[in-house]
């Protein structure tokens, strides 16, 4: 074969690409930077919850998701009055769609939330059902939805918010119809219907050290004394600029949650921003999500970090608190801030 000038040109190709993988490889492109990519070199899933509304009709959505993140927790759609509208009748088919959306991209499913006083349907709060029957409602409704995705949800949020500031018990529809039982119920139910579910429970406002958080402490380990079925703690950290955790206490709470064996999500991180959205307050929200993240990275076990919506277009914040704004990784029209720069280098720092 004569040696043309293209041929050595190819020649070398191969050559530099076999000394220098991938990047002069053509055939081998480099995988592209994402949080996904990223946290999977961490061995940690990158979540987000999801609003199934913007998952069918904005494909830029879906895009953005699936390039981004690994897991998902659905925002609304298994919460009590939508997954469970009528006492006989139950609405599967949005999970249905979303558990098709997360296996066709291979992500993880954090199933939210089984036990929860908020989001409850009308034909619940307004039936003045006795204990006997509330606990066989709610045993119905645990085992039929944890049930129907055995084997497919990962992670199970089984009781969210069930502590006040102080950290004691909250009177809720579930503590006054039921009693305090309710939650070592709910867990033993849960782990029947899919034993291999990774059971949690979910607060807010827990994140750091205080007396929620203690509280925090106090009762998972209780359970767990009790021998009931509880693996985790989902600290939700919806923050603020002026009201974020201090690294240092998170990384302690997730050091004794630890001590008692227990595993950690970072499971709803939202910065919200007080309007104006300026540079300046831009760069303090991503260095909040940055120290939260590595503090998730070094805190083993911290299993999963999860942000409260991909965009700023969908996000729950404008909505729930007037005047605050902008807390998220994307802004409206999906472009990248600060902050999810930021997780990128946090990600990038070590494996
Ligand atoms: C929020 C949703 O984001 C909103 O769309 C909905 O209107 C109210 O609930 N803690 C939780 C989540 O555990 O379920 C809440 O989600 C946010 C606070």
């Amino acid at each position: 074969m004569r040696i043309v000038p293209h041929h050595v040109c190819a020649l070398l190709a191969l050559l530099l690409a076999s000394v220098f993988p991938p990047a002069f490889g053509q055939s081998a492109p480099a995988t592209p930077p994402s949080l996904r990519n990223l946290g999977a070199q961490h061995s940690i899933p990158i979540g987000v919850s999801i609003d199934t509304d913007a998952l069918e009709t904005d494909k830029d959505y879906r895009a953005l998701v699936s390039r981004e993140f690994s897991m998902v927790t659905p925002e609304n759609i298994m919460k009590f009055e939508e997954i469970h509208p009528e006492r006989d009748q139950y609405n599967f088919e949005p999970v249905d769609a979303l558990m098709t959306f997360a296996a066709e991209h291979g992500m993880v499913v954090h199933g939210h939330v089984l036990v929860w006083h908020q989001q409850l349907p009308d034909w619940l709060l307004n039936g003045n059902f006795d204990r006997d029957t509330l606990k066989s409602i709610l045993r119905e409704h645990i085992h039929t939805v944890v049930g129907r995705y055995r084997g497919r949800i990962a992670i199970w949020d089984v009781a969210s918010e069930v502590l006040d500031e102080k950290g004691t018990l909250l009177d809720t529809f579930w503590s006054r119809g039921i009693g305090p039982d309710y939650l070592e119920l709910a867990f033993n139910w849960a782990h029947e219907a899919d034993p291999s579910a990774q059971l949690v429970y979910n607060e807010y406002g827990a994140e750091g050290l205080g007396a929620k958080s203690n509280g925090v402490l106090q009762l998972v380990t209780s359970l767990r004394n009790k021998g009931v079925p509880i693996d985790g703690v989902g600290l939700q950290m919806h923050a603020t600029l002026d009201d974020a955790p201090a690294p240092k206490d998170v990384t302690s709470n997730i050091r004794r949650l630890a001590r008692q064996g227990l595993e950690v999500h970072i499971s709803e991180m939202d910065v919200a921003i007080e309007k104006p959205v300026t540079r300046r307050k831009l760069a303090r929200q991503a260095r909040i999500y940055a120290d939260m993240l590595r503090v998730c990275l070094a805190g083993k076990p911290c299993r999963s970090f999860t942000v409260w919506g991909a965009s700023d277009r969908y996000s729950w914040v404008p909505e729930h608190f007037p005047g605050l704004d902008a807390a998220l990784l994307f802004d409206r029209k999906f472009r990248p801030k600060p902050a999810y720069r930021a997780l990128l280098e946090v990600l990038r720092e070590r494996p």
